[in-house]
């Protein structure tokens, strides 16, 4: 197992992911930990993200040769030495010092992909300049289509090799731990001050972040943020910036701005999913956001199933949610998808280690996944599928569309076509 030489040795001892968690909870000020950590009103989609992906049962299966497996994966024509990659998410690099190029960097080790936010510490052109190969790229549509296109001709010629466009945050949600922490609602003097303490009361941050890891700003959206740094009142800018108009009709738009491949973020429903193929996405990523937007609406191992019955066999079906373990990620496979993004995991490890941290976390998902597999009587990533899922108590779990159909087969994940 490759570690690296820096990591810290608590960290070094995390053994599963809720280990990162407990790091991150004691090395964070609040109004980043609970910003990551938390969900919109009550957080039953949040809960549900995990409760019902831990009720997913594999098959055990025995006497399979499984003395060798094979974890890669291709995806949208990229290789992947592990069916994970990390999703983008917002505000990341302050969990580190200059986090965003720590984390490419422990993905690029690992083989992995990284995906950049719009909303991310470092800017594009910095990570750029810190990893070998070019990243993944999310793109939230603001209202400033100019700096939109802007962002979409940056990233092209940075050589990101897909743009995974969120669309299920016309607004954003409503997060009761964000306000009480004061990373909302509390902008002026006040709020400010409030971040302060929270910051002092977390020294190391305070000198390895807050002290060393400057500037503390948007770094791709400088150019709308003038003197602002976008942090005074992080959710209120998103609610100010980002368009609530945008339709179907838009991805016209982005498809002139933007000829690689197109992945939409923030499918849960099947007929999105066909309106996405209808519209010339490559993929769709199956994501209630964290469960930090629309509280209550079902989780994505639920609603997965659907999905890739729906557009599976055209489009590359991505998922993310509720992923603590290696095996959680082997369940979502099972479920139909064909690869797993990782968001609050890499967050945590991030915040717990650095990038040492982030590598460290890769370690064990990887770990895990071969143990699963081994278990499961699986040598290769491409075998999980519908036949993994331990059917009659699956079929009493997942969707209508599950149980009355053959059930999921991975979702095939078609090479897109080069841009004429
Ligand atoms: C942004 O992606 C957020 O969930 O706050």
């Amino acid at each position: 197992m490759t570690r690296s030489p820096s990591l810290r040795p608590s960290a070094a001892r995390a053994v599963a992911i809720s280990d990162f968690r407990d790091l991150a909870r004691r090395r964070l000020p609040r109004f980043l930990f609970d910003y990551i950590d938390g969900g919109s009103f009550d957080e039953l989609t949040l809960r549900r993200n995990t409760s019902d992906l831990q009720a997913i049962a594999l098959r055990q299966r025995v006497l399979k040769d499984v003395s060798r497996i094979d974890l890669s994966t291709d995806v949208l024509g990229q290789r992947w030495e592990l069916p994970v990659g990390l999703g983008p998410i917002g505000l990341a690099g302050l969990n580190a010092r200059r986090g965003e190029v720590q984390a490419a960097r422990a993905a690029e080790m690992a083989g992995v992909p990284f995906c950049l936010s719009t909303v991310s510490a470092c800017s594009l052109a910095e990570v750029r300049a810190s990893v070998a190969k070019p990243f993944w790229f999310q793109l939230y549509m603001v209202r400033d289509r100019g700096f939109v296109r802007d962002m979409l001709h940056q990233a092209a010629d940075a050589g990101c090799p897909v743009l995974l466009f969120t669309v299920d945050m016309p607004v954003p949600g409503t997060r009761h731990r964000d306000r009480r922490s004061g990373l909302s609602g509390a902008s002026g003097l006040a709020g400010s001050l409030r971040r302060l303490a929270q910051a002092l009361a977390r020294p190391s941050w305070a000198c390895d972040v807050g002290l060393r890891g400057r500037p503390h700003t948007l770094g791709n959206v400088a150019p709308l943020l003038g003197r602002r740094t976008g942090m005074e009142d992080f959710l209120a800018w998103t609610r100010d910036n980002f368009d609530p108009s945008v339709t179907w009709r838009d991805i016209d738009w982005v498809r002139e701005n933007w000829r690689g491949p197109l992945v939409i973020k923030g499918i849960l429903d099947p007929e999105d999913a066909r309106l996405a193929q209808q519209a010339g996405a490559d993929g769709v990523l199956v994501s209630n956001h964290g469960g930090r937007q629309l509280d209550g609406v079902r989780s994505t191992a639920e609603a997965l199933p659907a999905v890739v019955d729906a557009v599976g066999d055209r489009l590359c079906v991505l998922a993310d949610g509720g992923v603590r373990s290696g095996l959680d990620v082997v369940r979502l496979l099972a479920l139909g998808a064909r690869g797993v993004l990782l968001g609050r995991a890499w967050a945590f490890a991030l915040a717990a280690a650095g990038q040492g941290g982030v590598s460290h976390m890769l370690d064990l998902m990887r770990a895990e996944m071969q143990v699963a597999l081994a278990l499961t009587g699986t040598a290769r990533i491409a075998d999980l599928g519908a036949d993994s899922l331990d059917r009659p108590l699956e079929r009493s779990r997942i969707t209508p569309d599950l149980r009355s159909s053959r059930g999921p087969t991975s979702s095939p994940c078609p090479i897109p076509a080069p841009p004429s």
